[in-house]
């Protein structure tokens, strides 16, 4: 793992993201999970061209990202903890959320601008999309949430296994690639996911958190899900999706094997799923209790303090 670490210093956070198909699929699992009322104020707060649905939206961060008045969020995608997979895995928000931003507080940020979109939406005060702010607010939720829950957006080796150079079904890539697609695929028995409905594989996801059939029990899936402690919730689900950076993504044996057929994909089928379903159901119910006005509001800290001075890319 030192080699990794190295290695972590001298890139500085080519981090993707799920593929973009992938983040769709999240978003309109989620979108089969919200309540009437939060579809029909989601409706008034993202542009006519959203037709009312988070799948449509859930990859535009990643578009804005790259595009130079959005290059500011580029670090909002991800945070990069300063601990040693599969030796120890942990998060700590002071340490590892850069002065940029980071995902923790881009999700706590965001959940407060959403707060104010929606109460204006529901006097009518927002119709089509008109208000910037709130439309790229809501869709910064839809994919944040499922940012969070890839194991490689809240891991700071080697620049979130950017750096990590792995090989899949005799294809020379890195590690980060291979999770935010190749795994799903493989998994889902696709080459990729199509862009404009929900697919079988995310349909069956959403049927299984219905009945609450996945190894993980929805109520611990939901176990922060307040938008009044945004910032609880948002490190919480980095903690819970860190842990997997120890249990299973840097504690196998890599040694140039192919991941596609070493048993590592297969494993990593079952975290996958679990993880993206999570996603979905986190998105859905966050969304249903900010329109419902089920939280209570509390003060927020939305000044990002990084202490760490040696952190990833040197606290900037
Ligand atoms: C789906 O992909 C097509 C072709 O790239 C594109 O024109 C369309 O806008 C995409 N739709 C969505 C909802 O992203
Ligand atoms: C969160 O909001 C605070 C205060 O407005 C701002 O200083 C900070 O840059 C924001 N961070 C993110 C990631 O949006
Ligand atoms: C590996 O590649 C072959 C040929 O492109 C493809 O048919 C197969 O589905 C791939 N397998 C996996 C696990 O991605
Ligand atoms: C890893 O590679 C070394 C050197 O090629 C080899 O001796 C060892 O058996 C390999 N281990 C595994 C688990 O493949």
């Amino acid at each position: 793992m030192i080699h990794a670490v190295a290695v972590a210093a001298t890139l500085a956070g080519p981090a993707l993201s799920w593929n973009t198909d992938v983040h769709q699929q999240i978003a309109y699992a989620a979108d089969e999970l919200l309540n009437p009322w939060t579809k029909q104020i989601i409706k008034q707060l993202l542009e006519p061209s959203a037709e009312g649905s988070l799948g449509r939206v859930g990859a535009w961060a990643d578009g804005y990202r790259k595009t130079p008045e959005g290059a500011y969020t580029n670090t909002w995608h991800y945070i990069d903890p300063a601990d040693e997979p599969p030796s120890f895995c942990n998060v700590h928000f002071n340490r590892d959320c850069t002065k940029g931003g980071c995902i923790v507080s881009a999700l706590t940020n965001q959940t407060e601008i959403v707060k104010g979109c929606i109460s204006r939406a529901k006097l009518g005060k927002i119709r089509n999309g008109e208000d910037y702010t709130c439309a790229n607010a809501v869709k910064f939720l839809a994919h944040f949430t499922a940012d969070i829950a890839q194991p490689l957006h809240v891991s700071g080796i080697a620049a979130g296994g950017n750096g990590f150079p792995v090989t899949f079904n005799g294809t020379a890539t890195n590690l980060h690639s291979v999770w935010d697609g190749a795994i799903i695929y493989a998994k889902a028995g696709v080459t990729s996911f199509n862009n404009a409905t929900i697919q079988p594989f995310f349909k069956n996801a959403v049927k299984r958190l219905r009945s609450d059939d996945f190894i993980t029990s929805t109520a611990d899936m939901l176990a922060c899900s307040d938008p009044g402690t945004p910032h609880k919730c948002a490190m919480e689900w980095a903690r819970d999706t860190n842990e997997w950076t120890c249990d299973y993504v840097y504690s196998q044996i890599f040694n140039g094997t192919d991941l596609a057929t070493s048993g590592y994909a297969k494993g990593a089928g079952y975290i996958v799923e679990v993880q993206t379903a999570k996603a979905a159901l986190r998105m859905a119910t966050y969304f249903n209790r900010l329109v419902e006005g089920n939280y209570r509001q509390r003060d927020v800290y939305l000044e990002t303090v990084p202490s760490w001075i040696l952190g990833p890319a040197g606290g900037i």
